[in-house]
């Protein structure tokens, strides 16, 4: 190990342009008003196109018709997706209806796609419909604050529909932790609530007048299920219980999993064991290390500042010994835990609580009248006459919670007749999962959620070829190496490079605490089939009793393990 100790904690060089933005933004407003008044373009300009999604949207263009359109001479048909902060997933019924109208009524898409991090997107909102849906949101309580860009976005939380009480406790910290750590700028209220400018100077104490250097995740998990992907996150709240009680925390930092192709200086990282606090320093946790990591935190170099190349250049214990210094605690050690699964857990369960909890599978999380399988109004007739609430999971599925026994039936009688129901979901299907790619994402290098589908259904037909089919393998896409359909703790990940062309990486585990290895380069679905054959085949035949996929092909020896990834992922 070297000595970090006396290595420089900031580091030195020319600013990212990114820096300069922020800085000249004047507390996130730019000149974002004047854009949205100017209308020879369906866009923004300039800096205002990264300065909005530090309020929660992204410009975006559908790139299916992007080349006909530049033939035509017209600019890219813009719009806008716009992501809402909604802490632990949690939504009313009442707040689902209208945003199921705005989306009806007043996007391009339709639909409503619940994401990976427990919130919806919209996508495909024109300029002129901007005003109006922040303002739904302020009427419903909600707000799209501080869910992109560098900043801390959304929170997540354990779904965990059965222990009712570990959950509100956990869920009221997740709402507690994204309070605390959101911008104190006013210039949301300002721009999108034509609210009147109340004080003159602003003041950010906790992310400071440039924000933090990156973006910035945080995780709550309530053992033994992972369903967050907590190694996905750069802060992670373990909760710890007595007695079914939450009584603290134990805390694990710098997780992700973005990588750029090629650029071996990038790597996917699991996040490292600080300690054990307990439940009251918990705010000043949180705020200690988004402050260390917002001074310490590589501002010269995009693809080198997230919180785990930090750590990695400052080491573990000098980051940790500062958290410390700056709540003012010393941490204990790590309690116990132990994480077991990811999947959701499709269909009823009785909570603790008597209430019953429906967890619905949605394929892609997109919601949406689909021919012969009417999603969307199916969610909307539930919400009519559901009285607790609606809980979106991190694996891009839906809870209906709180049912009380005499509106059982009636729920789930609603949810056959939309479709949202269907006993046919094979396991194979509900532990996979693609990212949005095509054709919102600007950044897409190849299909992810319109191929998820089709290519489900033949890695099915290889399960049940080799008498598999009443197992799964965790498998992701994800369009681009950025990661967000988060392949890089799958079993089986494919990571898009071009058009149909993919990196197949293997390796992952189960409950998702082990980084997978890349094992084949850019391929086409044609070898991909033929590989998952080949590794299914053999799994069929030389497996351990109940051995899941990603520990099988490392103990077999078809992958090494990814033991220290800042040292070797790329080996
Ligand atoms: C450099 C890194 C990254 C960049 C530049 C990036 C950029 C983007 C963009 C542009 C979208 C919008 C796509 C659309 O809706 O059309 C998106 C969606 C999303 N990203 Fe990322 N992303 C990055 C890494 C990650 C990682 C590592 C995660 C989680 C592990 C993540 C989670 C998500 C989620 C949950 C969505 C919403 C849609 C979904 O569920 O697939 N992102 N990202
Ligand atoms: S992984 Fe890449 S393609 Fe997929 S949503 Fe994220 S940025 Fe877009």
């Amino acid at each position: 190990m070297n000595d970090k100790s006396t290595m420089p904690m900031v580091v030195k060089g020319n600013l990212t342009d990114a820096e300069r933005m922020k800085k000249e933004s004047n507390y996130l407003r730019g000149t974002i008003t004047k854009d949205l008044n100017d209308g020879l373009t369906g866009g923004f300009n300039g800096d205002n196109i990264l300065l909005i999604r530090f309020h929660g949207m992204y410009q975006q263009d559908n790139r299916d018709i992007r080349a006909k359109r530049m033939e035509q001479k017209l600019e890219p048909m813009y719009a806008m997706m716009l992501r809402c902060r909604l802490p632990g997933g949690v939504i009313s019924p009442h707040q689902w209806l209208e945003i199921d109208t705005f989306a009806k009524e007043s996007t391009l898409y339709g639909s409503i796609r619940i994401t990976n991090r427990q919130t919806f997107q919209l996508h495909g909102i024109l300029k002129g419909n901007l005003k109006p849906v922040h303002q739904l949101l302020h009427k419903l309580g909600l707000d799209s604050l501080a869910t992109a860009n560098d900043v801390n976005r959304n929170v997540l939380c354990t779904s965990n529909p059965i222990e009712s009480q570990l959950h509100q406790e956990s869920y009221e910290w997740a709402k507690k932790i994204s309070e605390h750590l959101l911008p104190r700028t006013r210039a949301y209220a300002e721009v999108w609530l034509d609210q009147k400018k109340v004080i003159t100077t602003d003041e950010e104490p906790i992310l400071g007048t440039t924000y933090l250097p990156r973006k910035f995740k945080t995780a709550i998990v309530i053992p033994p299920t992972n369903d967050v992907d907590m190694h996905a996150n750069d802060m992670v709240f373990i909760a710890v219980a007595e007695n079914s009680k939450l009584v603290g925390f134990n805390l694990l930092v710098g997780g992700g999993l973005s990588i750029e192709h090629g650029n071996k200086k990038t790597y996917a990282r699991p996040a490292s064991e600080f300690g054990y606090l307990s439940l009251e320093h918990t705010l000043a946790v949180a705020e200690a290390v988004v402050t260390t990591q917002r001074d310490w935190g590589n501002r010269t170099d995009r693809k080198n500042a997230k919180t785990k190349y930090t750590l990695e250049r400052v080491g573990v214990d000098l980051f940790r010994n500062e958290v410390e210094k700056r709540a003012g605690i010393r941490f204990k050690p790590i309690r116990q835990y132990q994480l077991t699964h990811r999947g959701d857990h499709i269909g009823w369960v009785k909570g603790i609580d008597n209430y019953w909890h429906l967890t619905l599978f949605i394929e892609n999380g997109r919601i949406l009248d689909y021919p012969n399988r009417p999603l969307k109004t199916g969610m909307a007739e539930i919400a009519k006459i559901h009285h607790g609430d609606f809980r979106l999971t991190a694996n891009q599925n839906l809870i209906v919670t709180s049912v009380e026994e005499s509106k059982k039936s009636k729920i789930e009688a609603l949810a056959r007749e939309y479709r949202l129901i269907d006993d046919s979901v094979s396991d194979q299907r509900k532990n996979s999962m693609a990212c949005v790619s095509f054709p919102t994402c600007p950044l897409a290098m190849a299909e992810a959620e319109r191929f998820l589908p089709t290519f489900i259904t033949k890695v099915e037909g290889i399960l049940h070829q080799y008498g598999m089919s009443d197992e799964y393998i965790v498998l992701r896409i994800t369009g681009c190496p950025n990661g967000c359909g988060r392949a890089l703790l799958a079993e089986l990940g494919l990571i898009g490079k071009a058009i149909g062309r993919y990196n197949l990486y293997l390796g992952g585990n189960r409950e998702g605490t082990r980084i997978p290895r890349i094992y084949r380069e850019n391929i086409n679905e044609e070898e991909i089939i033929k590989e998952i054959k080949y590794l299914v085949s053999r799994w069929a035949k030389e497996r351990y009793v109940k051995e899941g996929f990603g520990n099988f092909v490392l103990r077999v020896g078809i992958v090494k393990p990814v033991l220290n990834p800042a040292q070797d992922f790329w080996e």
